[in-house]
């Protein structure tokens, strides 16, 4: 009886260890195509219509059943700690006045979720960013979202809960896809790979922002990814690659010449709101589509 309990919790512990529940948000970034909006402001506080992108991130990776949101931040971002937190002030000033309830989104991922914070001294990329992540993901599976890109799905579960499902049958790392058009390939994560499904591609290369020519697909990777904590020794030994940068796609690309890597063709709306474009194309979006008044 003892063997067999002994043996059950450790399946149980494993089946824990197994299942999603951080997530990083790499966030120390400039935000220079926003200046000068930016110059003393977070760029993930910028807010379409009346939430800023930090939350909607946050609010995604709690819909995916993640509970223990970690923060890779930079000089410049305490704004983006104070938003998950108390302001004593405020509340007191409009208790009783009715306005309380446009709090209550931020108030429900304060109570459902912890929040941690670790500092990028220097910008080196985003696997550096992920990898001064670390210490607040441990050996644990874990997913990264980038504010950025802002991923709605009106129909269904979002990006992250999606991937999440993903990962529970498939337990290796998971990165989003979607085809851009050719003169927009050099902005991303390109990959190339033998297709599973019509939306699961098992991921043979990766190619950090590629000239069009030289673009082994139309696939981009977007600000999604789950990602195993094999990728922390990985990227300890990847060296700088696009632009001097310590490349997330380069050690992804090794892990998946290790073992397996899946791309996954998300289903529903991403806009690229590090861009003035995309970000206002956002903003139509949600006030037109969720914006309650
Ligand atoms: C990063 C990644 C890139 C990915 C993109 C998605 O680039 O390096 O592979 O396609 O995010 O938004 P960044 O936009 O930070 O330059």
């Amino acid at each position: 009886m003892v063997i067999l309990h002994i043996i059950s919790s450790n399946i149980d512990k494993e089946a824990t260890q197994l299942m999603l529940k951080k997530c990083l948000f790499p966030v120390a970034g400039y935000g220079t195509r926003f200046l000068p909006a930016t110059k003393s402001m977070p760029k993930e506080m910028m807010p379409v219509v009346d939430k800023p992108l930090i939350q909607y991130a946050v609010e995604e990776a709690m819909n995916a059943g993640v509970a223990d949101m970690g923060f890779v931040t930079g000089r410049t971002k305490r704004a983006i700690e104070d938003h998950f937190d108390i302001n004593y002030e405020l509340e007191k000033e409009i208790a009783g006045s009715g306005k309380e309830q446009r709090l209550s989104s931020i108030r429900e991922l304060m109570s459902a979720c912890t929040f941690n914070y670790t500092r990028q001294h220097e910008m080196k990329g985003l696997g550096h960013a992920i990898l001064t992540g670390r210490s607040l993901v441990g050996d644990n599976p874990f997913g990264v979202v980038l504010a950025d890109d802002l991923c709605i799905n009106p129909e269904g579960p979002g990006v992250l809960a999606q991937m999440a499902a993903l990962f529970n049958q498939f337990r290796c790392t998971i990165v989003a896809v979607e085809e851009v058009p050719e003169d927009e390939i050099h902005k991303y994560g390109v990959i190339a790979g033998e297709a599973i499904s019509d939306n699961i591609i098992r991921v043979t290369d990766m190619v950090e922002k590629p000239a069009k020519e030289d673009a082994p697909s139309n696939l981009a990777v977007i600000g999604r990814y789950i990602l195993t904590p094999d990728i922390f020794d990985i990227l300890e030994q990847t060296p700088p690659g696009k632009n001097g940068e310590v490349q997330i796609t380069d050690a992804i690309l090794t892990q998946a010449q290790q073992g397996c890597v899946l791309a996954y063709r998300f289903k529903g709306n991403r806009f690229d709101c590090g861009s003035v474009p995309g970000f206002i194309d956002a903003t139509n979006y949600v006030y037109q589509n969720l914006f309650k008044g």
